[in-house]
């Protein structure tokens, strides 16, 4: 069993993106505890899991209890598969019950006496405890860095636009889609969605109808090591005329017309215009991730299209910008 700790900021669209992978990896969510998953997966499941944007860690599940003493009296049957040093590290979420201290010091000791060695500065290993509804002592097996996709936000990127998604987003709007060869953003603007996809070693197809646009997401794709690309100028309403090929998955981030050319009924019109040809150029079965604001009903829109809604998330951007994140399949 491993655990995992999603982000708290779009919590039910990081669930699902971890539920996505483990469709891909063949696990499932055992359950849930706020921010804390249960997950019935091995390692086999890891390279899915480390595609993962909106996620924390994780890690192996080593016990869990419903109270303080069960969980020290469980830890003392454990054998630990610690390595080298050891520190234990407490997690407590916002629904956390027990009172959890002085945890660390005594669950450390229970471990200590099993001849594992205390290092609180550099350990080898970090045993992690979470506090919630229930408590549970894992191992870390993997922590997902801040800064790997700080680096990547746009102001770090040599072609710059202000309109990006952050990172961690883009990259959960890409695995929602359970892509696994191939991604098409339509509407690439600076690339970033493509980006993300890139490091998956996905290959990536890219639309804007702006040349400006179609220069600066190839330069960033360059700067970030991905080779394995194509980028188009051309019309997101139009996409059967510019591929003969149809795509595994979408995803994309169409402009949300604070712009006066945008405004308002045309750019209602442009996103209907965007969903069929997306449907035209969809494998049967692929899915679609997209962003829309929450005046226009994307969901309404995409089922008369044909488009089935499998996952529906919002997002407050700032007090003129509501979204809501959608995932579709065709
Ligand atoms: C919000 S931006 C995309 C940002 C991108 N997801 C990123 O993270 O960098 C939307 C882009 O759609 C492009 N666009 C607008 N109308 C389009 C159309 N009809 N066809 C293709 N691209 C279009 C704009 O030029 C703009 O670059």
């Amino acid at each position: 069993m491993l655990y995992l700790e999603i982000l708290g900021n779009l919590p039910e669209m990081a669930r699902d993106e971890v539920k996505a992978m483990l469709e891909l990896a063949g696990g499932e969510i055992a359950g849930q505890d706020y921010l804390f998953l249960k997950l019935d997966a091995d390692e086999t499941a890891f390279p899915y899991l480390d595609r993962l944007g909106l996620s924390h860690e994780y890690g192996e599940l080593i016990l869990e209890a419903d109270s303080i003493e069960e969980l020290l009296r469980k830890a003392e049957e454990v054998d630990w598969p610690i390595k080298g040093t050891f520190k234990v590290d407490t997690e407590t979420m916002a629904n956390c019950r027990f009172n959890v201290l002085d945890l660390p010091r005594k669950l450390g000791a229970v471990i200590h006496a099993q001849g594992f060695r205390v290092n609180l500065s550099k350990p080898d290993t970090l045993v992690r405890v979470y506090c919630g509804e229930r408590v549970y002592a894992g191992i870390r097996l993997r922590f997902f860095d801040p800064k790997d996709f700080e680096g990547r936000k746009a102001h770090h990127r040599p072609f710059f636009r202000p309109i990006s998604l952050h990172p961690r987003v883009s990259r959960a709007l890409v695995n929602l889609t359970k892509a696994t060869r191939e991604i098409l953003d339509p509407m690439m603007g600076a690339g970033g969605i493509l980006m993300e996809a890139g490091l998956l070693g996905l290959k990536v197809y890219g639309v804007d109808i702006k040349p400006e646009m179609v220069e600066g997401a190839e330069m960033n794709l360059r700067h970030y090591g991905i080779r394995d690309y194509e980028l188009k100028l051309g019309d997101a309403t139009r996409l059967e005329e510019l591929f003969d090929k149809r795509f595994e998955a979408v995803a994309t981030d169409p402009p949300y017309g604070t712009s006066a050319t945008l405004a308002g009924r045309e750019r209602d019109e442009l996103y209907r215009k965007v969903l069929e040809s997306i449907w035209g150029v969809l494998e049967e079965g692929g899915r679609l991730a997209i962003a829309f604001p929450t005046s226009f009903d994307g969901e309404a829109e995409a089922e008369k299209v044909g488009f089935k809604l499998v996952g529906k998330y919002y997002q407050r951007v700032h007090k003129s910008l509501e979204r809501y994140f959608y995932v579709f399949e065709k």
